[in-house]
C-alpha cells in the first residue's frame, strides 16, 4: 500500500513547545492556585476598550470580515508617521503568522536565513520547515546578537536576517548607530526582519528607528504584535511594516479573510486605551525592577532588558531543576533550552501578587532551610 508523501523539511522541524497552561498544570499536580509567568502575557489582563469592541463585533460574527483590516492598517499607519500609509502594512494572526508569511515569501529554492543562537526559536523552525537553511550564529558574551559574525555568514543565497529587538529572551535592543552599521553592510538582496514585538516596552531613547529604513525603501520588514503590550495574545493580531513593493508581494501569502474582524476591531480599540497602556507600562516597569532586585538579594544572576520579562541565568541546581521545583509550587516559568540557553529561565513580569509569590517560591528553592542537626 502506498503512503501519503511527507515533506522531509517539515518532518525535521522541531515542534514549537509552548509554555504550559494553567489548566494543564492545575489538573496534573492537583493544585488550586497556579500562576503562569511563562509566555510574556499582560500582567493586567486585556484592555477594557478592546473587550467592549470585541463584544460588540460579535453581533456580526455570521459575516465574513469587512473593512476592519483596512481601518486598523490606516490607524496604525497614521500613528507611525514617517509618511507611511496602510499600503505599508500587512496584518496576520499574531507576529508568529507574520513571520511565517515572511519566510514563505522569501525562503525557497535553497535560500538561507541568518539568526542569533539566543533568540525567538520560531525563526529557525519556520526557515527549516520551508526547506531553507537556518544559519544560527553564536551570540556575544553578554548574549546579544553578534552582528559582525551574522554579517559574515551572508552569501548570495541569504534571503533573510532576523533581528529581534528587544530580543526574546535577553531584552537587548539595537541602538541607532548599531542598526545603521548593520544596514550599511547588508547587501540589498537580503531582507532585514526587525522583530519588534516588544517595542512598546522600550524606554531607551537610542532605540533604532527601523521605520526610517522602511520610509527610505530599504529591504526591511518590521514585525509588531498586539499580543504583549496591548494584552490581546488570545486574539492573534500582528502586522508587518515594509516598503510598498515588498508589502504587495507579502500580501500573496495571506488567505482570504485572513484575520477576523472581532480581533481587528479589538486591536484598533486598544490603541485608544491610554489608561490601559499607562497602567500596563507601570506594572511592567515596577514588576521588573522588583524581580531584579529581589533575585539579586537572593544572590541570583537575574538580567533584565527592555521587555516584559527577566532572564535568570545559571540558577543553583540548574534551570531544569528550578523550573520543576517552581512548577510543584504552582508557578509556571519557561526553561530556555529551545532559545539556545540550556541553563537559563525566562520569567514574565506578573502582577505584584504573582511576582511576590514567585520570589517566595524561588527563595524556598534556592535557599532551602538548613537542616537542624540534633546533638547525638
Ligand atoms: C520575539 C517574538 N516575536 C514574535 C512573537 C509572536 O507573538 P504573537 O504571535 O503572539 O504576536 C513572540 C511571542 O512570544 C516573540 O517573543
Amino acid at each position: 500500500m502506498s503512503e501519503p508523501r511527507l515533506s522531509p523539511a517539515l518532518q525535521q522541524v522541531p515542534l514549537y513547545v509552548a509554555g504550559r497552561s494553567v489548566e494543564e498544570v492545575r489538573a496534573e499536580l492537583g493544585l488550586d492556585e497556579v500562576i503562569k509567568l511563562a509566555s510574556n502575557e499582560s500582567p493586567i489582563g486585556p484592555s477594557p476598550l478592546a473587550m467592549e469592541a470585541a463584544r460588540q463585533a460579535l453581533a456580526e460574527a455570521h459575516r465574513y470580515p469587512g473593512v476592519a483590516d483596512h481601518e486598523l492598517r490606516a490607524k496604525i499607519a497614521s500613528q507611525l508617521g514617517h509618511g507611511l500609509s496602510e499600503a505599508n502594512l500587512v496584518t496576520g494572526n499574531g507576529g508568529t503568522d507574520i513571520l511565517r508569511m515572511i519566510v514563505q515569501a522569501f525562503v525557497f529554492d535553497g535560500g538561507n536565513a541568518i539568526m542569533s543562537q539566543v533568540t525567538f526559536p520560531m525563526y529557525r523552525i519556520l526557515a527549516g520547515g520551508a526547506g531553507g537553511e537556518a544559519r544560527i550564529v553564536p551570540p556575544q558574551p553578554d548574549l546579544s546578537h553578534d552582528l559582525e559574525a551574522m554579517v559574515e555568514r551572508v552569501d548570495d543565497d541569504t534571503r533573510l536576517i532576523f533581528l529581534c529587538t528587544p530580543n526574546n529572551p535577553t531584552g537587548h535592543i539595537f541602538d541607532q548607530a548599531t542598526a545603521d552599521w548593520l544596514m550599511a553592510r547588508l547587501p540589498d538582496h537580503v531582507v532585514a526582519v526587525f522583530d519588534e514585538s516588544y517595542c512598546a516596552y522600550v524606554a531607551d531613547g537610542l532605540y533604532a528607528d527601523s521605520l526610517g529604513y522602511v520610509a527610505s525603501s530599504r529591504p526591511v520588514l518590521v514585525v509588531r504584535s498586539f499580543s504583549k503590550s496591548a494584552g490581546l495574545a488570545n486574539l492573534r493580531v500582528g502586522y508587518a511594516i515594509g516598503p510598498m513593493g515588498l508589502m504587495s508581494y507579502l500580501q500573496r501569502t495571506r488567505l482570504p479573510f485572513h484575520v477576523g474582524d472581532i480581533a481587528l476591531l479589538a486591536a484598533a480599540a486598544s490603541m485608544d486605551d491610554y489608561a490601559y497602556q499607562d497602567a500596563h507600562q507601570l506594572a511592567v516597569r515596577r514588576g521588573r525592577d522588583y524581580l531584579v532586585s529581589a533575585m539579586g538579594a537572593l544572590g541570583l544572576d537575574c538580567r533584565s532588558g527592555e521587555a516584559n520579562f527577566v532572564l535568570l541565568v545559571d540558577p543553583p541546581g540548574g534551570a531544569t531543576f528550578v523550573v520543576e521545583a517552581l512548577l510543584r509550587q504552582g508557578i509556571i516559568v519557561r526553561g530556555m533550552a529551545g532559545f539556545g540557553l540550556p541553563n537559563a529561565i525566562r520569567i514574565t513580569v506578573g502582577n505584584q501578587a504573582a511576582n511576590e509569590r514567585l520570589i517566595a517560591a524561588l527563595r524556598r528553592v534556592v535557599q532551602p532551610a538548613v537542616p537542624v542537626v540534633e546533638p547525638v
